[in-house]
């Protein structure tokens, strides 16, 4: 299976942030915005990662992300020229797809919790169909929203509904069979002109090949597309590393547990980090004192 990070748009939640840098670039406490949803391809198990962002935008994000080598993956980039929707990635990919199955991060999205390798994991395994994750939030109506039926069977989901069925957002995080990029290429744009990540997952929804997998509560989810949610994200990422020693979200780590890196290659990422924080743990982790 592939995968591709989405971190195009203007990010206009987040002006006058992103007027001249792009969203998925800007610092979630110590690190990049973008590290996180590619830590979490990385812990699906892919190593073929495209990144897609606008022409602006994409120089600095082969800047920070080079080849791949250094998490042990392989990156390729691409152009969104505009924001014309989520589902479009499918087109923009569809070559560099190639009849594979594919996954999509979007750039913003931040997940963490228990278990969530073995999850995505066999989400990345099913070969038929799409996979999507569910998140009991407050305010559904900034999201995606599934609705379920009495015996948990998804039945609908509404891009951004004013009155909301249900609680459930959509995350963005989607896996999805072979037949995306062809599917991606029925749908037509919405109202706001857009190729709606929704549209494609009704699709899947309406053949029956939608899995949606409500996230426990040993996961958080976390999107960072406004100045509330990306402080939030932050305060979150901080707690969580400070308290417990572990990292949230650092490709380097994920790239050495998943057996991407070996502990010398590690090593010499940590060295390279410098005095910082991160720099530390990494060494550390690459002399084996955290399990
Ligand atoms: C997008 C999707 C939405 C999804 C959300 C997750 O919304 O359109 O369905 O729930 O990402 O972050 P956006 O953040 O682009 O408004």
């Amino acid at each position: 299976m592939k995968g591709i990070v989405l971190a195009g748009g203007s990010g206009t939640r987040l002006h006058p942030m992103t007027l001249a840098a792009s969203k998925q670039l800007l610092p979630v406490y110590d690190k990049p915005m973008v590290y996180y949803p590619l830590s979490t391809l990385m812990l699906a198990g892919i190593r073929d990662i495209l990144l897609i962002s606008t022409p602006e935008d994409l120089p600095q994000f082969r800047r920070l992300l080079g080849s791949g080598a250094r998490f042990g993956v392989r990156f390729d980039y691409a152009e969104q020229p505009k924001p014309e929707g989520i589902a479009q990635a499918f087109l923009i990919g569809r070559d560099w797809i190639g009849g594979d199955a594919c996954a999509l991060a979007l750039g913003d999205n931040l997940i963490h919790g228990d278990h969530l390798s073995a999850t995505l994991r066999i989400a990345a395994s099913r070969p038929v169909g799409a996979t999507v994750f569910a998140y009991e939030v407050r305010d559904p109506e900034r999201y995606g929203v599934v609705s379920f039926d009495a015996d948990g069977r998804a039945v609908d989901i509404v891009e951004k509904p004013a009155v909301p069925a249900s609680n459930w957002a959509v995350t963005g995080l989607y896996f999805y069979d072979a037949r995306v990029s062809e599917i991606a290429g029925t749908i037509r744009p919405s109202a706001r002109g857009e190729l709606e990540i929704t549209d494609l997952n009704r699709v899947y929804l309406e053949a029956h090949t939608l899995r949606v997998e409500k996230l426990s509560r040993g996961c958080a989810w976390l999107d960072a597309g406004t100045p509330d949610s990306l402080l939030q994200a932050a305060t979150f990422v901080q707690t969580i590393q400070s308290r417990t020693g572990m990292l949230v979200g650092c490709p380097e780590e994920v790239a050495f547990r998943m057996g991407f890196i070996d502990a010398e290659t590690l090593r010499q990422h940590a060295a390279g980090l410098g005095k910082t924080e991160l720099g530390r743990v990494l060494g550390e982790l690459a002399v084996g004192e955290h399990d």
